[in-house]
C-alpha cells in the first residue's frame, strides 16, 4: 500500500491532501483547501497569490497530515503540481515539496495540474476510469481528450482563445457579478428567458467531419463580444441581464456538449468524464446527460470540492506516476505552461 501527500499551489488555492491505496483502489484520507479571498482587483494577482501561498503552505500541509492521522515519516511519496500555472505560485509548492522530500528522505513526483483534473472524478466514482472521453473545463483551460488508459491521452481539441471558465468570469464581470463569476452566471441564467437573446454556437457547424480543423476546437472570445454588445445595447440592464446570462450559458454549454459528443462517438466510448471548475455547473451536467445517456454513455462529474483546484487530484495523479516508477529530482522546476504528459499522436 502507498501513502502519498499531494500539494497544489498553481493558482489561488493552497491545498494539501493525503491518499492511500494501490492501483485504482485509492482512498482519500484528508483534503485541506484554503481559498484565497483576495480578489479585490477582480482577478488573481500573481504576486499577492504567491505571498498568500507562502503564509498558508505550512499550516495547510500540517493540517492535511494531522487529519489523515499520519506523519511525514509514514509517507511513501510527495506529489506536487509543478506545471501549468502561475510560476511564482507554483514555486511555493514545488520548493516546499522539495524541502519536505529532502529533509525526510521521501521520493518526490512532479504533477501536471491538468492530469490532476483528469483523475479527480475517479476519486469519487469507481467507474470514472479509462477508457473514456474527458472534457476538462477550468479557468485556464478547455481540453477535450480521449483517454485510452491512464497516461495515454489523445488531445482532440482545445480552446483557440478564452477558456470556458474564463468566458464565464469575463461575462460575469460584464454583468456586474463578483469574481470568480461562473456560479453567479449560472444562478442568474436560471431566471433568464432563453428566447430573448440568441448567440451563435461558436465553432459548431452542422455536418462537420472529424477531419475539419474546427471539428473539436473551441473558441469563446466571439461569444464574449456578443455578450458585450448585448450589454451595451440594453436599455435596462437590470431587467435584461438574466436573459443575457441565459443566452450566453446556453450557447457555451451547447458547444461543449456537441464537441464532447463528437469525441465520444468517434472513439465509441461509453463514459464521459467532466473535470475542472466549470464542471461545478449543474446545467452543463444535465445537458451532457440529456445528450449522451440515451446513447448508453455514462456521464461522471466530480463534486465541487474535487472539480475546482485541490490537492487530492494532484495526489491521485502523482500516485499513478509514482506507481509507474517516476521520480523527480531536487532540480524539479515550475513551468507556466507545458503539454499534459502522455500525449499520443492525434
Ligand atoms: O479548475 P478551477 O478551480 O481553476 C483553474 O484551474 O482555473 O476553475 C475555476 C473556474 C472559474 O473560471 C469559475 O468561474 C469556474 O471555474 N466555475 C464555474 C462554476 N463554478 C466555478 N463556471 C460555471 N459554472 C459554475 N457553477
Ligand atoms: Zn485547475
Amino acid at each position: 500500500m502507498t501513502r502519498i501527500l499531494g500539494i497544489e499551489t498553481s493558482c489561488d488555492e493552497t491545498s494539501a491532501a493525503v491518499l492511500e491505496g494501490a492501483g485504482d483502489e485509492v482512498t482519500q484520507k484528508s483534503l485541506v483547501i484554503l481559498s484565497q479571498d483576495i480578489h479585490v482587483f477582480g482577478g488573481v494577482v500573481p504576486e499577492i497569490a504567491s505571498r498568500a501561498h507562502l503564509t498558508s503552505i505550512v499550516p495547510v500541509v500540517d493540517r492535511a497530515l494531522q487529519e489523515a492521522g499520519t506523519t511525514l515519516g509514514d509517507l511513501d511519496a510527495i506529489a506536487v503540481t509543478n506545471t501549468p500555472g502561475l510560476v511564482g505560485a507554483l514555486l511555493v509548492g514545488v520548493s516546499y515539496g522539495k524541502a519536505l522530500a529532502f529533509a525526510s528522505n521521501i521520493p518526490l513526483v512532479g504533477v501536471h495540474h491538468m492530469e490532476g483534473h483528469l483523475f479527480a472524478t475517479a476519486l469519487e466514482h469507481r467507474d470514472a476510469v479509462p477508457p473514456f472521453t474527458a472534457l476538462l473545463v477550468s479557468g485556464g483551460h478547455t481540453l477535450l481528450l480521449d483517454v485510452e488508459a491512464w497516461g495515454k491521452y489523445r488531445l482532440l481539441g482545445a480552446t483557440r482563445d478564452d477558456a470556458a471558465g474564463e468566458a464565464f468570469d469575463k461575462v460575469a464581470k460584464l454583468l456586474g457579478l463578483p469574481y470568480p463569476g461562473g456560479r453567479y452566471v449560472e444562478e442568474l441564467a436560471r431566471r433568464g428567458n432563453p428566447k430573448r437573446f440568441n448567440f451563435a454556437r461558436p465553432m459548431v457547424r452542422k455536418n462537420a467531419l472529424p477531419k475539419d480543423e474546427e471539428y473539436y476546437a473551441f473558441s469563446f472570445s466571439g461569444l464574449k463580444t456578443a455578450v458585450l454588445n448585448a450589454v451595451r445595447g440594453s436599455k435596462d440592464i437590470d431587467t435584461d441581464k438574466a436573459d443575457i446570462a441565459r443566452a450566453f450559458q446556453d450557447s457555451l454549454i451547447d458547444t461543449l456538449v456537441e464537441k464532447a459528443a463528437r469525441g465520444v462517438l468517434e472513439f465509441s466510448r461509453q463514459r464521459l468524464v467532466l473535470g475542472g471548475g466549470v464542471a461545478c455547473n449543474t446545467t452543463l451536467a444535465v445537458a451532457m446527460r440529456k445528450k449522451l445517456e440515451p446513447e448508453g454513455v455514462a456521464v461522471f462529474t466530480p463534486t465541487p470540492r474535487l472539480a475546482t483546484d485541490n490537492a487530492a487530484m494532484i495526489a491521485r495523479a502523482g500516485f499513478f506516476r509514482f506507481e509507474k516508477g517516476e521520480r523527480a529530482g531536487l532540480d524539479l522546476n515550475a513551468y507556466a505552461s507545458s503539454p499534459i504528459p502522455g500525449l499520443v499522436a492525434a
